[in-house]
């Protein structure tokens, strides 16, 4: 059965005829997203980078919406790596300011549309002002049962498989249990995003073949889709052409 989309999809529409097409038995369940080309984006309009950071949110408002309305299970977007750390001051600011604006706006959306948010990554890196506007986004939206949106903040794939491994060593410590080999399940069940499905697939805005640190462990057999469409473009549209090219691939996981 088609989904209500709301106001995302407009009858007539060229959203319409790809909402039609989409094998809802076959739906991704994780789907994670490398949001890219905010800067070049505003660059190509003569603005200010912070410009398409700031068109940026309105995309993630659309996918988030998109994506749960489709019945998504998890969606985990890439908002802002480790590596990030080291852009000038005023734009990391920039970035964590839009960010609170979010969660202060869009906490009504994500409540109406039963989404649990859960940020992921070290999120002990993060000011005191973001920290608790992320706890508190995500406690009211802990009662949610319907898509599960992690939000990767000060996040790389290498920090986390890092983590996992001092976490699983106080683990060990406690426990005295001194042992000599670590299962692929030891290491799974420390990641940020244990309990979770691994994504199913991965997209990346603005044409960069690269997969930039991003769930490094649990990408091991997520299909990738590269769109050119830098990230502040990014609408339902292309969230369904995504989904529907994906429903297009054959997943062997290493068999034939
Ligand atoms: C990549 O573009 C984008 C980011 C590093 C930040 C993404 C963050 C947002 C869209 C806003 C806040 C997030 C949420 C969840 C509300 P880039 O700056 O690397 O672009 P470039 O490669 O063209 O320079």
């Amino acid at each position: 059965m088609i989904p209500d989309m709301g106001r995302l999809v407009r009858r007539g529409s060229e959203e319409e005829t790809l909402l039609a097409s989409v094998d809802f038995k076959k739906l991704p369940r994780h789907v994670a997203i490398i949001m890219d080309g905010n800067g070049r984006w505003a660059k190509k309009r003569g603005k200010p980078r912070v410009y398409g950071h700031r068109t940026g949110v309105e995309s993630v408002r659309v996918t988030v919406e998109t994506a749960a309305r489709l019945g998504i299970e998890i969606l985990t977007l890439y908002a802002f790596s480790i590596e990030n750390w080291k852009r000038p001051k005023t734009e990391v600011d920039t970035l964590f300011r839009l960010l609170r604006q979010y969660l202060s706006k869009e906490l009504k959306t994500l409540l109406d549309n039963n989404i649990r948010l859960q940020p992921i990554g070290r999120l002990g890196d993060l000011d005191a002002a973001t920290a608790k506007a992320l706890r508190r986004a995500e406690a009211e939206t802990s009662g949610c049962t319907g898509m599960l949106f992690n939000v990767a903040l000060s996040y790389s794939g290498r920090a986390e498989i890092a983590d996992a491994f001092s976490s699983l060593m106080r683990e060990v410590k406690k426990n005295d249990r001194a042992g000599t080999t670590v299962s692929e399940k030891d290491i799974a069940r420390h990641l940020y995003t244990a309990g979770r499905g691994d994504p199913d697939l991965l997209i990346r805005t603005s044409g960069e073949q690269r997969v930039s640190n991003f769930l490094l462990w649990q990408i091991a057999y997520t299909e990738i889709y590269v769109t050119p469409v830098f990230w502040p473009d990014f609408r339902t549209r292309h969230l369904l052409e995504a989904v529907l090219d994906y429903q297009h691939r054959e997943r062997r996981y290493g068999r034939v």
